[in-house]
């Protein structure tokens, strides 16, 4: 039985709406496990991160509870994403009480198998980033690096987790590509982090954070926020298949959901790599997994600008998809601003760069590409094709399928490396490539000449193409892929409407 394709988006932080930034992650995540889908089954995991400070203070400024608050947002996400035709296959939600229950399962199993130990603390912790900082990361004026804020100073007791004993083995993995973390650069990066001496043990519990996770073992403390939402990518599956866990082994729960563990790929951005690249690995071989059963990939994507700098809800500077979406619904007068923007952030960021977005970037791209390019082609064959009537006009099924197989090797091997920005070139490329076969066979002349024969081949290979580009497209632009295929089987439909 071939595994099933599981990939995961990071769960987000419920303490605003979702922003540009994390509708690239998730459209990235949605449009690979469509691929996958297409030759296999696949696994689509997306949800929310609840739990911590971050989400507490917003809560409060608000006026609502830390639950009442979540439950809101939980909701407005898991819409949205349904708006977009972002199609998860589950949607946790670290409140859930399945999940709750696993991260109590999660951290008491450290315990047992001696992976922690209690320790007085003083450290910083910036609530931003809800993560501990190092005096040496700060920027000017005692800042977090990425989120504007002065950290706390926090003294308490903890629960620490011995990181020190595994920092070797995830070296080992890393080195090796047991765990592949792309591009390149992330790697580097964070082999570099492996060999700092301040990427050591860490607490996993907190004592004076009430929203989160009860520590079982000790009641006045917490689970990380951290802890708790790696977590999420093991905890939902276990749902999802309904296995039971407590008093089990974590080796047998895995066994049971052997079809679909481990992960294929994380994607998820470079401010938070350590968590995947060196936490969430760390914590799955405490718990005894063994290295074949870790994570196979992350896929570390760039960051969207706005205004030169990072989107993120604690800068305020976020651009939001629905309003891009929106736009272009009522400027082409369809339903073809999900695949617009889809479209963008495939094309317009090669996987790992950084980019800026501007609503006149995406109608540029809009025009040049989808307009002139896609569009244009398709209205072109099928333009032809019924002018000359040969609507069915087709090239024989053995070769047809020998040319499908050759796309298909093509998009194969960019897929291989999760590149859909590659594979989205390749199709683009297809698309020009029959534009410029029409200028070169000049199937006008054939019929001047009464070449019908000619003809009729030509355009069938043209159509045949198209069937083809419109089943290919289909996983970057699930709608507009369905309009190709009707408008290929004679329907009166605009594919891309000039704006
Ligand atoms: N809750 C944690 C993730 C836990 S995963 C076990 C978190 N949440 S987040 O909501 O702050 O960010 C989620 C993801 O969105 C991260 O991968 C982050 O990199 C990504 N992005 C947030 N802003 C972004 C941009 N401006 N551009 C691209 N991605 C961005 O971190």
């Amino acid at each position: 039985m071939t595994k099933t394709f599981f990939v995961t988006t990071p769960i987000y932080y419920m303490n605003g709406h979702p922003h540009l930034g994390h509708y690239y992650a998730t459209t990235v995540a949605d449009t690979l496990a469509r691929i996958f889908a297409q030759k296999q089954t696949s696994f689509f995991l997306t949800g929310t991160d609840e739990h911590g400070e971050k989400v507490a203070k917003k809560a409060q400024e608000r006026g609502y509870t830390p639950q009442e608050f979540t439950d809101k947002l939980a909701e407005e996400w898991r819409d949205t994403w349904q708006k977009m035709d972002i199609d998860y296959n589950y949607f946790i939600r670290t409140t859930d009480e399945h999940h709750k229950q696993f991260a109590q399962y999660i951290i008491q199993n450290l315990k047992d198998r001696g992976a922690l130990y209690e320790q007085e603390y003083q450290a910083l912790y910036c609530i931003g980033a809800e993560s501990f900082v190092s005096k040496s990361e700060l920027r000017e004026g005692g800042l977090c690096p990425d989120h504007d804020e002065t950290p706390q100073v926090i003294d308490e007791r903890n629960w620490f987790f011995s990181l020190s004993d595994y920092k070797a083995s995830i070296r080992n993995l890393i080195e090796t590509d047991g765990i592949k973390i792309t591009p390149q650069s992330r790697k580097n990066e964070v082999l570099e982090m492996l060999d700092n001496p301040e990427v050591t043990d860490f607490s996993v519990t907190r004592e004076r954070v009430s929203w989160g996770i009860p520590v079982p073992f000790d009641t006045d403390q917490t689970i990380y926020v951290w802890i708790d939402a790696l977590f999420n990518y093991l905890s939902a599956v276990v749902a999802h298949y309904d296995v039971p866990f407590q008093g089990r082994d974590i080796t047998d729960v895995l066994a049971d959901i052997e079809h679909v563990w481990p992960p294929d790929v994380h994607i998820l951005g470079k401010d938070i790599v350590k968590f995947h690249a060196i936490y969430w690995p760390a914590f799955l071989l405490a718990l005894g997994v063994s290295e074949d059963n870790l994570p196979r990939e992350l896929l570390v994507t760039g960051m969207f600008l706005s205004q030169g700098r990072k989107m993120s809800k604690s800068l305020g500077n976020m651009v939001f998809p629905q309003d891009i979406i929106e736009f272009f619904n009522q400027e082409t007068q369809t339903q073809r601003g999900n695949d617009i923007l889809r479209y963008y952030v495939l094309r317009e960021m090669r996987l790992g760069n950084d980019g800026d977005i501007t609503q006149e970037r995406v109608e540029e791209v809009y025009q040049s590409e989808l307009v002139n390019k896609v569009g244009n082609t398709f209205h072109r064959v099928v333009g032809m094709a019924r002018k000359y009537e040969l609507m069915d006009a087709r090239i024989p099924d053995q070769k047809a399928q020998r040319l499908q197989e050759k796309i298909d090797t093509e998009l194969d091997r960019r897929i291989e490396k999760y590149d859909v920005y590659e594979a989205l070139a390749y199709l683009l490329h297809l698309c020009q490539e029959i534009g410029q076969g029409i200028e070169t066979a000049k199937p006008w002349e054939m019929k001047k000449q009464g070449n019908i024969q000619e003809l009729e081949r030509q355009v069938g290979q043209w159509m045949t193409l198209l069937e083809i580009l419109a089943h290919a497209f289909a996983p970057y632009l699930p709608d507009s892929s369905q309009v190709m295929k009707e408008l290929v089987q004679g329907a009166d439909v605009r594919l891309f409407p000039r704006i």
